[in-house]
């Protein structure tokens, strides 16, 4: 089968297509014949030499992908052979075929078209994860999610904003604070004219927000300490400008929040299963309604270099996707 390999791993990696033999399903698994692939920032880690995949994962990268179940593994109840879907995977999705844990796979209905459906799941299962999970976003609370037109923040301002919350979102220009706002964020802030500390006190009447995604890191840390409201709480999903800050941890105490940080790619599958049976319950109902994946770009599997180097530069809006011939 057709796969992208990285060649000479490291800052100057390059992604080349090369041939593998077409992986089996193992017990509990589904083999997916690929319609397309999402990127993540984790690919060009990966690709760098900073991300290895977890252990027994496919060394191929690409954690998500869409496409049509072609064969069903031992134990593998609920889905049939022709099923499209999309998976969260722990590796393996820049080819032709991927082995997808069944309890990763969620379905793709009519409204969604089925490449754009690779854009769905990290996205989904990293917002749901973190907010509500870790972030423990209850009724009526706002929200304040960093970086809102990245593929992880334009499908999680939609979520929460179709769940009633109030969702405040920051961006580097006024184009993608545009774009952000007509996903649903009550208010979008271009942090290179505004700060987002004082907007988010301003909005809430001094108040500050509840829940806090952040991908930033750096001095976003003491940042999102003034920004939060007593009792609020702080995930970090990356530390995109720096995982080093000088903090002063006094407001922490005295406005009782909560600091945290996860990953999803090493959680076991039971854990991800547990996250898709709450998305395939709550959010999968409003998807092509409410909810959207937002593509930037889709390029064919051999651009895939193209396709990272475009993601490096951080000026997309949404998902990058590679599509299979
Ligand atoms: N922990 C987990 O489980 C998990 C899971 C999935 C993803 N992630 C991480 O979450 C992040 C987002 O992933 P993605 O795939 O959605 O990435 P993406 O589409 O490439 O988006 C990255 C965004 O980060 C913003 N950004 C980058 N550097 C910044 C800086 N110095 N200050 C402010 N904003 C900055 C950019 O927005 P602007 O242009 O507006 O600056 C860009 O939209 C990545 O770092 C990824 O590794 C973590």
């Amino acid at each position: 089968m057709n796969v992208v390999h990285v060649q000479n791993p490291g800052r100057d990696y390059r992604l080349v297509l090369g041939q593998e033999p077409k992986p089996a399903p193992g017990p509990g698994q589904v083999l997916i014949s690929v319609a397309a692939a999402g990127l993540n920032n984790a690919d060009l880690l990966q690709a760098r030499g900073h991300y290895p995949p977890p252990p027994g994962a496919s060394p191929i990268l690409g954690m998500e992908v869409s496409g049509t179940i072609v064969e069903l593994g031992a134990n593998v109840s609920g889905w049939t052979v022709g099923d499209p879907v999309c998976a969260l995977l722990p590796g393996g999705g820049y080819a032709q075929f991927a082995v997808a844990d069944a309890g990763s796979l969620l379905p793709v209905p009519d409204t969604i078209d089925r490449i754009e459906a690779a854009g769905l799941p990290e996205a989904a299962f990293t917002a749901w994860t973190n907010i509500m999970d870790t972030g423990r976003l209850a009724p009526g609370e706002s929200l304040l999610i960093h970086g809102g037109t990245s593929g992880i923040g334009s499908l999680a301002i939609q979520i929460f904003a179709a769940l009633g919350h109030t969702v405040f979102t920051t961006a580097g220009s006024d184009g993608k604070c545009t774009a952000a706002r007509g996903l649903g964020a009550a208010r979008a802030i271009n942090y290179q004219k505004e700060d987002f500390v004082a907007v988010v006190k301003e909005e809430t009447g001094g108040k500050g927000v509840d829940v806090i995604l952040d991908m930033v890191g750096g001095d976003y840390v003491q940042r999102n300490i003034e920004a939060a409201a007593v009792w609020g709480r702080i995930v970090n999903i990356a530390y995109q400008k720096a995982s080093k800050a000088e903090v002063n941890f006094a407001p922490v105490l005295t406005k009782r929040l909560t600091l945290a940080a996860t990953t999803l790619r090493g959680r076991t599958p039971e854990q991800k299963r547990a996250i898709r049976d709450v998305l395939l319950a709550r959010i999968w109902p409003l998807l092509g309604s409410r909810i959207k994946p937002v593509i930037a770009q889709a390029f064919p599997l051999a651009q895939a270099q193209k396709a990272h180097e475009l993601m490096a530069k951080t000026g997309h809006i949404g998902k990058i996707l590679l599509q299979m011939p």
